[in-house]
């Protein structure tokens, strides 16, 4: 049994998330980290909301409201989401509660002390017009390494590239197309080439795993042999005060929102160790070198796991080429693996809710089944390349997959034995065509649950639903609803118990990708209680500052506010391996578990999107501050 935390990126709250955001960072983070809690794994899975940043303040001024309130009634409605997606963190917070801003203040003052945060007079950008700070994302032009022409200020979308905005060729505001003036301004900057060796040195190792995707870990090989210092402080007034005298009081002097966030997923251990009442508990998943910690996100997040974040891990344990020591939270673990998925557009175009080319998550789930969102997702989805979302297959796959193929299996197994026997059937002596489907659904244990052990979803959930039809087969070729005689009830009741047994072991195969569904399964079959443990929303107070770190004075008295959170208890999480069905348990006549959905689902669903750009949001990728 291992520590495994599931590190699950955090959403920005400028907006509801859609689809292709929960395609990249949230259905593959709880497949994963359910299955891990089957195999018996000791998961602790964090998230949160990103608060702050330009993006929030973009979409605050466009609202006319404050960036506080902006994230309160987003957060809201993506904690709602998540949960009604059935996504099982263990906590999911938001960034802006006075822990998290305690905690980043603790590893941005140790990596101050240690030395790897300098101070350097840069140039910054300013609107000429409205003498506003221009964050980098807000700025775009020529990319100088590849020649794109729409590159942003902080990353090129075409090659990768992290950039400053005094890089761009023909630099530009995208918000009203003017030059941007270049300032003076100070700033502390992250010291990556004091940290390259020990960043090289962490690459390497994770790469002579050989588990990284082939994309992620040849991204992040690239980036580390360039490395400059990178400015971890801004010009703004919406975020985390930098904790040092002469700083903190500046209004427009804040942390880089990458810089806050990243550290999310310690804060929110923290967080969760906190509210159980067991204070340091979260280390376990952080000062064990033992400890496993997989980190999902989608592609545009790849430079900030694999060298941001590691960078300040290292730099706050002393482990670059300045030295240092570590601060009170101690050596922390480095990730074991950045898992990051590629792009999902939507019928062949980006998502983009500024073009109205969007599914929100809340609608979708609104409308359809949150495991057939759940199934497309895991069947579909952009694992180790884009992969696109149509209404037609969304409606094709769960007809012939969910409801012909699984939901059928389960169906009629379960009609039949209602009918027959009102109760789980004994069984009498088995033939070889009942051992050989019984090893085969047995197999799948091992199979579906190395494939998720190895981040390969889709090839897990293919091979999942292979046996599905294996099992269909069986029923075919032992034809049930044919032994009708007094002579053949013996007969009838073994392949009644074999497919019983064949459906509650898919039934806990297939739970990490379908747990609502399964839990439907589960009570056809007359089990008790629930059997995927599902995620609930608390609403709590924030715990202020942490206590083992010193308090800022810029938190010491901030407001403890009340906020939702995404929780649940899952120790009662079913093994993954199979139990033996239980002879005279009753099963009634079943009702279906999926929806079949009409095929002209498709043409209302695009006649819905086509009707619409409603310009309410942003566009799908790289949000930056
Ligand atoms: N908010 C970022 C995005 O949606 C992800 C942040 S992940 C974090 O792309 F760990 F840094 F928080
Ligand atoms: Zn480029």
């Amino acid at each position: 049994m291992s520590k495994v935390l599931s590190a699950v990126a955090w959403p920005y709250a400028n907006g509801p998330r859609h689809i292709g955001h929960v395609a990249g960072f949230g259905v593959p983070s709880d497949v994963f980290s359910r299955y891990m809690r089957m195999a018996g794994h000791d998961v602790l899975m964090v998230s949160g909301t990103d608060e702050h940043g330009t993006p929030i303040l973009v979409a605050a001024d466009k609202e006319g409201v404050s960036a506080r309130a902006l994230a309160d009634k987003n957060n809201a409605v993506i904690v709602q989401d998540l949960h009604d997606l059935g996504l099982s963190y263990d906590l999911f917070t938001r960034t802006t509660t006075v822990n998290h801003y305690s905690v980043v203040q603790e590893l941005f003052r140790v990596c101050h002390a240690n030395g790897y945060m300098v101070e350097r007079t840069t140039s910054g950008a300013i609107s000429p017009s409205t003498g506003r700070t221009l964050p980098d994302r807000y700025i775009e032009g020529t990319c100088p390494i590849c020649g794109f022409p729409d590159a942003r200020g902080d990353q090129c979308d075409n090659c990768g590239n992290q950039l400053d905005p005094t890089d761009l060729v023909e630099p530009r505001s995208k918000i009203n197309g003017e030059t941007p003036e270049f300032v003076q301004t100070q700033h502390f900057f992250l010291d990556l080439p004091a940290l390259a060796d020990a960043l090289q040195a962490f690459l390497d190792d994770r790469e002579a795993t050989g588990l990284w995707r082939t994309n992620v870990i040849r991204f992040s090989q690239g980036i580390v042999k360039e490395m400059r210092p990178r400015a971890m402080t801004r010009d703004i007034d919406w975020g985390i005060p930098i904790p040092l005298d002469g700083w903190r009081d500046q209004p427009t002097k804040r942390l880089y929102v990458w810089f806050d966030a990243v550290i999310g997923y310690l804060s929110a251990s923290i967080e969760w160790a906190r509210r159980i009442g067991d204070d340091q508990r979260w280390r376990e998943w952080w000062n064990d070198p033992e400890a496993v910690s997989y980190y999902f996100q989608g592609k545009d997040n790849v430079t900030f796991h694999s060298q941001i974040w590691p960078a300040e891990l290292l730099a706050y344990a002393g482990r670059g080429a300045l030295g240092g020591t570590p601060g009170v939270f101690g050596e922390l673990d480095l990730p074991t693996e950045v898992v990051a998925s590629e792009f999902m557009t939507m019928e062949g175009k980006q998502f983009s809710s500024s073009r109205g080319v969007v599914i929100y998550v809340g609608d979708m789930l609104a409308r359809y089944q949150a495991d057939a969102l759940r199934y497309y997702i895991c069947a579909a989805g952009p694992e180790t390349q884009d992969s696109d979302f149509t209404w037609a297959e969304f409606v094709q796959r769960t007809n012939s997959e969910l409801v012909a193929g699984w939901g059928n299996l389960v169906n009629r197994t379960a009609s039949m034995i209602a009918k027959n026997f009102g109760e789980v059937p004994a069984a009498g002596e088995l033939h070889d065509i009942d051992r050989r489907i019984l090893d085969t659904v047995a197999g799948a244990f091992d199979t579906v649950g190395d494939l998720i052990g190895r981040h390969r979803q889709r090839a897990a959930v293919g091979e999942a639903m292979r046996v599905v039809g294996e099992v269909n087969k069986y029923v075919t070729d032992t034809a049930p609803f044919k032994l009708k005689g007094d002579d053949e009830r013996e007969r009838l009741g073994t392949v009644l118990h074999v497919l019983a047994q064949c459906v509650l072991d898919l039934n806990r195969v297939l739970a990490p990708f379908l747990p609502h569904s399964s839990n439907r399964v589960w009570a056809t079959f007359g089990g008790e209680g629930e059997f995927m443990p599902m995620p609930r929303i608390e609403h709590v107070t924030d715990l202020g500052p942490v206590e083992d770190a010193p308090a800022d004075p810029s938190v010491a008295d901030a407001e403890l506010r009340t906020y939702p959170i995404l929780t649940g208890d899952y120790s009662a999480t079913p093994r993954w391996e199979r139990v033996p069905v239980v002879v005279e348990t009753p099963v009634a006549k079943p009702s279906p578990i999926f929806v079949k959905l009409d095929p002209s689902v498709v043409e209302e669903e695009l006649a819905r999107y086509a009707a619409r750009p409603d310009g309410s949001g942003d566009t799908a990728a790289g949000e930056d501050g």
